[in-house]
């Protein structure tokens, strides 16, 4: 039989997979190792069960204590998965720009979430690494990992990430780029990997909002490169110990926005439905590659965490709208409908002096089922399908008289650049269609059947 004694031991040995499409005009290969293969879906499975087995060697931790943390939900998840396996409890300290999905995943494992806030200074005793200190050393027989300055955190990627990385690639790695937060993935692997072969470029990616870059570059920890970025998980404004800037030989900083869109782009193009940092590594680490890779270079990519954790961010078109993450021009709008049709196409209508009959007549030929009615130039009703039928049954009679005995008003205007989403949540029971001025002042009707086959493409 072949099965794993515990969820913890399936930990590791994730697939390195070859980036296809956005690495268009890039030489050299790149691979991704793609982290969300781990049990916890996250790189940091790797740290949790290290620093857990670590503080166990050590003393530090003993049967039935209490692991607290302060975590961006990744780590958390980690060493739950590894608490669970040996009866510990877990407190998670996050700070409240963390997504709602990580803090529901960690509660989902059984820990105990505490949400701090995020623009204090680490310092502030309400700071989530600030609680994380008072509750350790309130509560007994409780272990603090502190990811941050805790080596075995780099120790872990020492072990794990960098030997699989130099196995997969038969040690033809020349490049390794990967997101720095608390340091452990891009210093304990690289340092492995240029232990095999000093060349191997380690290229670190930082956010725009964090001390990292120019602190390698200058030697100065400005507290001005420091403020409130939305990327998840990598840049800091504390230099770590797990940070060993000797081994990270470049940094580049990557904006919120850049991270967003290149993520979204490795789920449509490349199939990996990955989380928002993903974008940041891959966004920077092409950035390197397309300036200074060969043909025979291999760069390997880390790839931290799962989508699912991102969904109602970075995945959601409103979200990125509302933080001018995509353009409206990204968005299908009333202009792509109207664009889309025959030029010769006209809007049809009904004039008020039409008999009812006639214009049923007229909706059962053309298929439809609403139509603007008409005095002359002027749109002053509306017509539909279903309240012709209420009007008939209750009086058959009505079928000779004008329409504008039984229209309602006219169908409401929208804008040439109103998005679908906006365009569905106008359109309901009580208004049936909508209606829309092209470029060259026609009208043109939007019906519920138009923005079905927009939205399917
Ligand atoms: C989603 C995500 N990406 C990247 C990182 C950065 O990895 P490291 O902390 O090893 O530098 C983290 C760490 O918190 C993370 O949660």
């Amino acid at each position: 039989m072949q099965y794993y004694n515990s969820i913890v031991d399936t930990i590791g040995d994730t697939p390195l997979v070859k980036l296809n499409k956005v690495t268009k005009g890039i030489k050299g290969t790149i691979l991704a190792k793609v982290e969300y293969f781990n049990p916890g879906n996250s790189v940091k499975d790797r740290i949790g069960i290290k620093m857990i087995e670590d503080a166990e060697k050590a003393g530090i931790l003993r049967p039935g204590g209490t692991i607290i943390e302060g975590t961006s939900g990744n780590t958390g998840m980690g060493l739950a998965l590894t608490a669970i396996a040996k009866g510990y409890k877990c407190i998670f300290t996050v700070s409240d720009k963390q997504s709602q999905e990580k803090i529901n995943i960690l509660r989902a494992v059984g820990a105990e979430v505490i949400v701090c806030p995020t623009n204090v200074a680490p310092e502030d005793p309400r700071s989530y690494y600030s609680v994380a200190r008072r509750l350790n050393q309130e509560i007994p027989n409780s272990f603090y990992p502190n990811q941050y300055d805790n080596l075995s955190n780099a120790a872990a990627h020492y072990e794990t990430t960098g030997p699989e990385i130099w196995a997969q690639t038969e040690g033809k790695v020349t490049h390794y780029a990967c997101g720095v937060g608390t340091g452990g993935t891009i210093c304990g692997a690289g340092k492995y990997l240029k232990e095999q072969n000093p060349n191997v470029v380690n290229v670190g990616i930082d956010t725009y909002g964090s001390v990292f870059k120019k602190y390698k570059e200058t030697g100065v920890f400005d507290e001005n490169e420091i403020y409130p970025y939305l990327t998840e998980g990598i840049g800091e404004d504390i230099l770590p110990k797990n940070v060993d800037f000797s081994l990270i030989d470049h940094f580049i900083k990557v904006t919120d926005k850049d991270a967003a869109v290149m993520t979204r782009r490795l789920a449509r193009e490349e199939g990996m439905f990955v989380g928002w940092s993903c974008g940041s590594a891959v966004y920077g680490a092409l950035e390197y590659a397309r300036e200074h890779m060969k043909e025979e270079d291999v760069m390997v990519i880390i790839l931290p965490d799962h989508g699912t954790r991102y969904l109602n961010k970075i995945y959601n078109d409103t979200w990125m709208k509302d933080h001018g993450f995509l353009e409206a021009r990204d968005f299908a709008t009333a202009r792509d409908i109207v664009h889309s049709r025959n030029i010769s196409d006209r809007l049809l209508t009904v004039d008020t002096v039409m008999k009812v009959n006639d214009a049923v007549r007229l909706l059962t030929k053309e298929g439809i089922s609403q139509i603007p009615v008409t005095d002359g130039e002027q749109i002053v009703g509306s017509l539909t399908d279903s309240k012709i039928l209420g009007q008939l049954i209750e009086k058959p009679e009505i079928r000779d008289s004008p329409v504008s005995e039984l229209m309602d008003p006219p169908f409401k205007f929208v804008g040439l650049d109103n998005t679908l989403d906006v365009l569905s949540s106008l359109i309901d029971k009580e208004n049936k269609a909508l209606l829309v001025r092209d470029e060259l002042n026609r009208v043109h009707i939007i019906t519920q059947a138009d923005l079905l086959s927009a939205m399917a493409g």
